[in-house]
């Protein structure tokens, strides 16, 4: 079985990255989407978005990391794919998913899934102008209005050479409305021999193994259910639902927020913390009385006090 852990802006940075494959049992990350438009990114913006390049493109646990690019011009998305490359990215990730109007509005994410050929022209330059052994894949949402492209779609990423395909089982009008349909997985594999990462709403050790039954998939990529419960992709491997315990929890949040002070700022972590929090709310009571005593505060330095004060 294969785990990866998804891609998402705003939320899974280096940071967050480093907590949860310290935990064990990913087998991938992926880096927040990289936007790109005519140019070439300076490096450094590459390692703002992946200091594990500075570690070999994995996080200090050793998960391999792939860096994720969103733009619909095959030349500068090529030439970003090579520079992360030379930097050293375990990977390259297409995000053909992405349904936020900003970017579907400035030709970018889910919009491109109204045309294969675009899709097959920026998988392939991309494929083209990196290394061989490289890893290109793409990850896909069923459709943007409708699924009518779908099977097309997944076909031309496999001709342009895409090495695996990640299939969020939702079309871009559907946003993140339940159930994803994973039914459409099968139908995808009967076209293309590449493999498929089955994505959308596995939540716990009973969805994926229901999602097993429904795509056949060994491969599966989880995203917001490993931020209510960090601990998801080790209890998967135990194939057993278990809650972590409050005092496994309590060191897990100071040390985020430690880390997401020292990786941008203290402001920067005090949101971020409490974004942490409200996530865990949804599993632990105790989370809850947390974020509950630490909502309103806007001072880092008496968010830092109140935080360990409650956690130490
Ligand atoms: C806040 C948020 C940000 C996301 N950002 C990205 C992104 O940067 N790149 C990407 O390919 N998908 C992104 N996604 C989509 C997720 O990777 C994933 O496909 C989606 O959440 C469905 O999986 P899940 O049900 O396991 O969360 C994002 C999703 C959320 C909720």
């Amino acid at each position: 079985m294969f785990l990866s852990l998804a891609p998402m802006e705003g939320v899974m940075d280096w940071v967050f990255r480093d907590l949860i494959t310290s935990l064990g049992g990913v087998d991938q990350v992926t880096t927040e989407f990289m936007r790109v438009t005519h140019n070439l990114h300076p490096n450094k913006v590459f390692y703002r978005y992946a200091p594990e390049l500075y570690t070999g493109s994995r996080t200090r646990s050793g998960t391999p990391l792939f860096v994720q690019l969103l733009g619909g011009q095959p030349e500068p998305m090529a030439q970003n794919a090579l520079r992360a490359a030379e930097l050293g990215a375990f990977g390259i990730d297409l995000n053909f998913g992405c349904p936020a109007k900003t970017v579907n509005r400035h030709d970018g994410g889910a919009s491109l899934l109204r045309y294969p050929n675009r899709l097959f022209d920026i998988t392939q330059a991309v494929r083209r102008a990196v290394p061989a052994p490289l890893p290109v894949t793409a990850k896909m949402r069923l459709g943007f209005e409708d699924t009518s492209l779908c099977l097309e779609n997944a076909k031309a990423f496999e001709e342009a050479g895409a090495t695996a395909l990640t299939v969020h089982c939702r079309t871009k009008i559907q946003g993140y409305k339940p159930p994803a349909h994973w039914e459409w997985i099968p139908r995808i594999q009967e076209k293309i021999s590449i493999p498929i990462i089955a994505n959308g709403d596995i939540s716990d050790f009973e969805s994926l193994l229901k999602c097993h039954e429904v795509t056949g998939c060994n491969r599966f990529m989880i995203g917001r259910a490993a931020l209510k419960n960090p601990h998801l992709f080790t209890e998967i491997r135990q194939k057993k639902n278990v809650i972590a315990s409050w005092n496994e929890q309590k060191p897990l949040i100071l040390g985020f927020f430690k880390a997401s002070t020292e990786y941008v700022n203290d402001h920067f972590a005090t949101a971020r913390t409490k974004q942490f929090l409200r996530n865990l709310t949804f599993s632990s009571e105790e989370a809850q009385v947390v974020f509950q005593q630490t909502k309103a505060i806007l001072k880092p330095k008496d968010f830092a006090r109140t935080l360990e004060q409650l956690l130490l």
